[in-house]
């Protein structure tokens, strides 16, 4: 971890991040806009070499609307073959840093038939559908408590700064708990019954592990769902990963223009 934060605060200099951004699918280019440092995660000691596709793998540290920002283009995801640890890893680094807020931004299936692809959701909560926890293991006394308290994940205050910055901006919003499974199968018509049954309104393959460490490590986390399209069984469509990334698209400058007011005001 030292070797990391060392190796990261080298390239940075004097440049103190206080809010983190995980860009999710379709968001990366956010971080395209503006004068940075960039490092790939491949230089980064202590990041496991990135592979993903479509997405740059790299921090990008940057200056937005007058608040120091560390984003993450791209991430890593269990589905990929990656350890909770690898995949959680880049939250810890972000609290070493000095980051008191994260910002973590995904694409969902909407599981409430009542939501409409192409409205975003402000997580409330989530559901850990994934089947493991990225606490486990030896516990790092440095960063956080071996047994977390989990009532409040997802900020009740950033949630409404961020309800009022989309009714200013007229942007359609959603609010509710999101279910993170491993993927990279989309889930049964019969699971999305579950998950709504159980109280889920949104479903996705990240997240989850990230706001979890995030909590753990006692930074305040604001969670938003692009819902893509409709999940297995709420609609009659079959799903597939090009309809994901087209919403995805469509929605993206508002979404932007959200992040970058809520970076503002934060
Ligand atoms: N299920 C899981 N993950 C997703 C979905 C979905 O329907 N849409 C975008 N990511």
């Amino acid at each position: 971890m030292n070797l990391t934060v060392n190796f990261i605060r080298e390239k940075i200099g004097d440049f103190q991040p206080e809010i983190g951004i995980i860009l999710g699918s379709g968001l990366g280019d956010f971080a395209d806009s503006f004068d940075s440092i960039k490092i790939s995660y491949n230089d980064i000691p202590g990041f496991e070499k990135s592979n993903v596709q479509g997405h740059k793998g790299q921090l990008v540290f940057a200056e937005v609307n007058g608040k120091k920002v560390v984003m993450m283009q791209g991430r890593y995801h269990f589905y990929e073959g990656y350890s909770m640890q690898t995949v959680t890893y880049p939250v810890k680094v972000m609290k070493k840093l000095g980051v008191k807020t994260l910002i973590i931004t995904n694409a969902a299936g909407a599981v409430t038939p009542e939501f409409t692809p192409g409205d975003l959701m402000f997580i409330t909560d989530h559901i850990n559908f994934m089947g493991t926890n990225p606490l486990i293991g030896k516990n790092d006394d440095t960063l956080g408590t071996r047994f977390p308290d989990m009532s409040e994940v997802y900020a009740k205050d950033l949630i409404i700064k961020a309800q009022g910055i989309a009714e200013d901006l007229n942007i359609s919003y959603q609010k509710g708990v999101y279910v993170s499974t491993t993927g990279p199968s989309y889930e049964t018509p019969a699971e999305i019954h579950m998950f709504r049954l159980l109280g889920g309104n949104a479903v996705g393959m990240s997240t989850v592990p990230e706001a979890i460490v995030a909590n753990y490590c006692g930074l305040k986390v604001l969670g938003i769902s692009c819902l893509t399209n409709y999940a297995a069984g709420v609609s009659e469509t079959p799903l597939n990963h090009h309809e994901v990334i087209e919403t995805a698209d469509k929605v993206k400058e508002s979404f932007k223009n959200l992040l970058s007011e809520f970076i503002k005001q934060v």
